[in-house]
C-alpha cells in the first residue's frame, strides 16, 4: 500500500523588475506538471512561489520610473500573477519575499546564524560612484576590456574576448548610474562562513538530490574550496535592514530562497497547514525546488549551508533545468532576443507551449530549444493529429448510433489492457521528470489506437445494419481508450483534460484508468483543442523585435551552412583570396535589421562590406578590430548599397562570432 506523501515544491522566484518570458514559462511549466501529477496521484503536495522583489536593479527600476519600490514590485507582482494563471500554472500560493513571514523568517535564520558563530565581519573594498552615493556592483560600471581593449565591457567579464577580471581592472571604467568615474571605498561587510561547510556540503552534492551533471559541476566547485559568503549590502538598497545596523541590508539571495519557506507560511495560514512538518530539520516531508542551471551554487551550496546551519530541514531534490533557446539561438536581454510571456499568450494558446516544451523537458540540463517549425508540426500532429482525433472518429457513431451511451462492454480488452497497463510506466517518468518520455509512450499508444480504428473500419461497417452493434463497440472503446490518455496527459493539458471531462460526462482520475466507462451517457462532441495557425506565429514574432535578429543569424547560419562541406582540390581553395582587415568604421545601415556596414583596411586599398552580424554586435563594438575576409569575391550590389568581399564569422546556437586573427597579424596579410 502506498501511503500519502506530502510535498512542498517549489519555482525559483522570479525577480519583480521585468515580465516574464519564455524561459520562466519552462520552468514554471515543469514544475507545474509535476505538482499536477503528484496531486492527481493523491498526494498532499503544495506548489509555492513569489516574487523576487528585493535588490539595486529594483531599486533604480522604481527610481527611474519615480515611483516608490513597493509601488513597482505591487504592479510587478501583478503582471506575473498574471501570467502564472494565463499558463495555467496552478501555484497553491504566490507570495512576495517583501512581506511580512520573510524578514520574520530572515532575522530569526539570521539571529541563530549569529548565534552559532557562523557570522563574521570583514573589511572590503569597492568601487563606489560619489556622485550617486552608492556602491556600484560588476554590472554598473562599464569600461574597456583590458584583454581585448573592446569598449563598452561589464564590470566582471567582456562579451567579447570572455575574459573575467575585477571592475578594478577595466580600463576608463564609468560608472553606468553616473557616467562619473568610480573611486575606491572601504566597508564593513557581513559575510556567512560557508567555508566552514565544505565537508559537509561535499557529501551533500554527491548524493540522490542532484543530477549527475549538477553533482560533477558542484565538485568542481567544491575541490577549488569554498570562500566565506557576502550576505550583506550597504545603504541604498531596497531589502531587510540587517538587525542592529543603520546602513546596512542583507543582500537579495540571502532573503530569496527563504521566501520559498515565506510563502509557504502564507499558505499554512490561509489553509491551515503545519508548517513544522514540512520544515523542521527531522521533517519527512518532501522539498523540491525546481530551478536553471543558472543558479545552482546558490541552492545547492549556500541554500543547504544555511538551512544545516539554523536547524531546518534540507531539500529533497533540486531540480534543475536548461535554458530556453528560440530557433537555436539563446535568449538575451541585452541583446534584446527574447519572447514575453504576454506577447505568446496574445497569439498562441497556453496549452500548445505546455505540451511542447513538456515534450522535449527530461532530467537533462541541456537547453530546451523552441524550433517553431517543429512546435507546430508536434502540436497539431500529436494533439489534434491524433489524440483529439481518436475521440472526434469516434463520438458520432455513438451519438448517433446510440444516443450518446457507451457500450455495456468493452470490446477488445486486449487494447484496453495494453493502453491501461503502461499507467505504471507513466507514472515513473512523470515522477523522474522523464516527461518527454510520458508524451512518446503516449503518442506511441496513440497511434495504435488510430490503427485499430483505421483497421476496425466503424464507417464501413455501419453500412451494414446487422454490424451496427460492433461499431458501438468499436467506438465506445475508441472512447475509453481516448480517455485514459487524457488521463495521462491530464497534468500537461490541464484545459484539455477538462473540456474532455465535459465530453466524457466523468472525472478524469488515475484511479479511473483500470474504470472504463460502459453504459455511460457522453455529450456530443466538439474538438478540445485547435490546431495552430501558423500566421498566429508570424504576427507574434513580427511584432517581436528580437525575433527579426535571431531570423538574421539563421540566414547567416544558412549561407555559412558548415554542415554542407564538400571536399574541394587544394589549387580551387588556393584561389580564394583570404586576408586580414582591419574594421576602420562600423555603421548601421538605415532601414536594414540585419546589416552592418564595415569600412575595411586590406592592406592595398579601403573596402566596404555589408555584413549581417548586427545581431550580435553594435558598431561601436566592432572599429577598430582585426578579422578574416574573403578579399577576391566580386562586388555585389545590395538594396542597401554595394558589398565587396565578406568578413569571416563563426556560428552557433548562442550567436555569432567574428573569426580574430591572433597577435601580431596585420591588416592585408594573405591567410595561407
Ligand atoms: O535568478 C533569479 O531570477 C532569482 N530571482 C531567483 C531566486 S530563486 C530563490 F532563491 F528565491
Ligand atoms: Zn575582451
Amino acid at each position: 500500500m502506498s501511503s500519502v506523501r506530502k510535498i512542498l515544491v517549489t519555482s525559483a522566484l522570479p525577480y519583480a523588475n521585468a515580465p516574464l518570458h519564455l524561459g520562466h514559462i519552462l520552468e514554471y511549466t515543469q514544475t507545474d506538471i509535476w505538482t499536477r501529477f503528484q496531486k492527481i496521484r493523491g498526494n498532499d503536495c503544495y506548489y509555492v512561489c513569489a516574487d523576487d522583489a528585493h535588490g539595486t536593479a529594483i531599486m533604480l527600476t522604481a527610481d527611474e520610473q519615480q515611483i516608490s519600490p513597493e509601488e513597482h514590485i505591487k504592479k510587478m507582482q501583478a503582471s506575473h500573477e498574471a501570467d502564472f494563471s494565463d499558463f495555467l500554472i496552478d501555484v497553491d500560493h504566490f507570495h512576495s519575499t517583501h512581506s511580512d513571514e520573510n524578514k520574520i523568517l530572515v532575522e530569526l535564520i539570521y539571529k541563530r546564524l549569529v548565534d552559532r558563530g557562523f557570522i563574521v565581519q570583514k573589511a572590503i573594498v569597492q568601487s563606489y560612484d560619489s556622485k550617486k552615493e552608492i556602491f556600484l556592483a560588476d554590472r554598473y560600471i562599464k569600461g574597456q576590456c583590458p584583454k581585448c581593449k573592446a569598449f563598452d565591457q561589464y564590470g566582471d567579464n567582456c562579451e567579447i574576448c570572455g575574459a573575467t577580471y575585477q571592475a578594478t581592472e577595466l580600463i576608463n571604467p564609468i560608472s553606468v548610474l553616473s557616467g562619473t568615474t568610480p573611486v575606491t571605498k572601504e566597508s564593513i561587510h557581513y559575510f556567512f562562513k560557508l567555508s566552514e561547510f565544505t565537508d559537509y556540503l561535499k557529501s551533500w552534492t554527491s548524493g540522490k538530490h542532484l543530477q549527475p551533471e549538477v553533482s560533477n559541476k558542484l565538485r568542481e566547485w567544491l575541490n577549488d574550496g569554498l570562500k566565506d559568503w557576502d550576505i550583506s549590502r550597504d545603504a541604498p538598497y531596497f531589502g531587510f535592514k540587517i538587525p542592529g545596523t543603520s546602513k546596512k541590508y542583507f543582500y537579495v539571495w540571502l532573503d530569496a530562497p527563504i521566501g520559498y519557506m515565506a510563502s509557504f507560511k502564507a499558505l499554512c495560514k490561509k489553509n491551515d497547514i503545519n508548517f513544522d512538518t514540512f520544515w523542521s530539520s527531522d521533517s519527512k516531508a518532501e522539498l523540491y525546488h525546481f530551478i536553471g542551471k543558472d543558479i545552482v551554487n546558490f541552492h545547492a551550496l549556500f541554500w543547504p549551508a544555511i538551512l544545516e546551519s539554523t536547524g531546518f530541514r534540507t531539500p529533497t531534490e533540486i531540480a534543475v533545468h536548461g535554458f530556453v533557446t528560440i530557433n537555436g539561438l539563446k535568449m538575451s536581454k541585452s541583446r534584446g532576443t527574447f519572447i514575453n510571456a504576454r506577447d505568446y499568450l496574445e497569439h498562441l494558446d497556453p496549452e500548445y507551449l505546455r505540451y511542447y516544451y513538456a515534450s522535449k523537458l527530461s532530467r537533462s540540463i541541456d537547453d530546451v530549444d523552441l524550433n517553431f517549425d517543429d512546435f507546430v508540426q508536434k502540436v497539431n500532429s500529436d494533439l489534434v493529429g491524433k489524440v483529439v482525433n481518436i475521440a472526434s472518429r469516434c463520438a458520432k457513431f455513438v451519438t448517433h448510433g446510440n444516443a450518446g451511451v457507451l457500450s455495456k462492454t468493452i470490446h477488445n480488452s486486449e487494447l484496453l489492457g495494453k493502453v491501461s497497463g503502461i499507467s505504471v510506466t507513466i507514472a515513473r517518468l512523470y515522477e523522474k521528470r522523464d516527461f518527454s518520455g510520458v508524451v512518446r509512450l503516449i503518442m506511441a499508444e496513440a497511434d495504435s489506437i488510430n490503427e485499430y480504428i483505421t483497421a476496425s473500419e466503424p464507417w464501413k461497417l455501419n453500412k451494414d445494419e446487422e454490424k451496427k452493434q460492433e461499431v458501438q463497440d468499436i467506438c465506445s472503446l475508441g472512447i475509453n481508450l481516448f480517455r485514459i490518455l487524457m488521463i495521462y496527459l491530464k497534468p500537461i493539458l490541464p484545459k484539455t483534460a477538462k473540456a474532455s471531462e465535459v465530453f466524457l460526462n466523468d472525472e478524469l482520475n488515475w484511479s479511473g484508468i483500470t474504470r472504463p466507462l460502459t453504459d455511460h451517457q457522453i455529450e456530443t462532441f466538439s474538438p478540445m483543442i485547435k490546431r495552430i495557425d501558423k500566421n498566429s506565429i508570424e504576427s507574434m514574432l513580427s511584432g517581436n523585435k528580437a525575433y527579426s535578429n535571431e531570423k538574421v543569424t539563421a540566414k547567416i547560419k544558412a549561407d555559412v551552412n558548415l554542415n554542407a562541406v564538400e571536399e574541394v582540390e587544394i589549387e580551387e581553395f588556393q584561389k580564394i583570396d583570404l586576408r586580414i582587415a582591419k574594421i576602420i568604421k562600423a555603421e548601421t545601415v538605415q532601414g536594414a535589421d540585419k546589416l552592418v556596414k564595415l569600412t575595411l583596411d586590406i592592406g592595398t586599398e579601403t573596402r566596404q562590406v555589408l555584413s549581417g552580424i548586427k545581431s550580435a554586435y553594435l558598431p561601436e563594438q566592432l572599429e577598430g578590430r582585426l578579422t578574416l575576409m574573403i578579399a577576391n569575391i566580386a562586388p555585389r550590389e545590395m538594396r542597401f548599397g554595394t558589398s565587396h568581399g565578406m568578413v569571416l564569422a563563426a556560428s552557433s546556437k548562442n550567436g555569432v562570432y567574428l573569426l580574430e586573427p591572433d597577435i601580431g597579424a596585420a591588416p592585408g596579410q594573405r591567410v595561407t
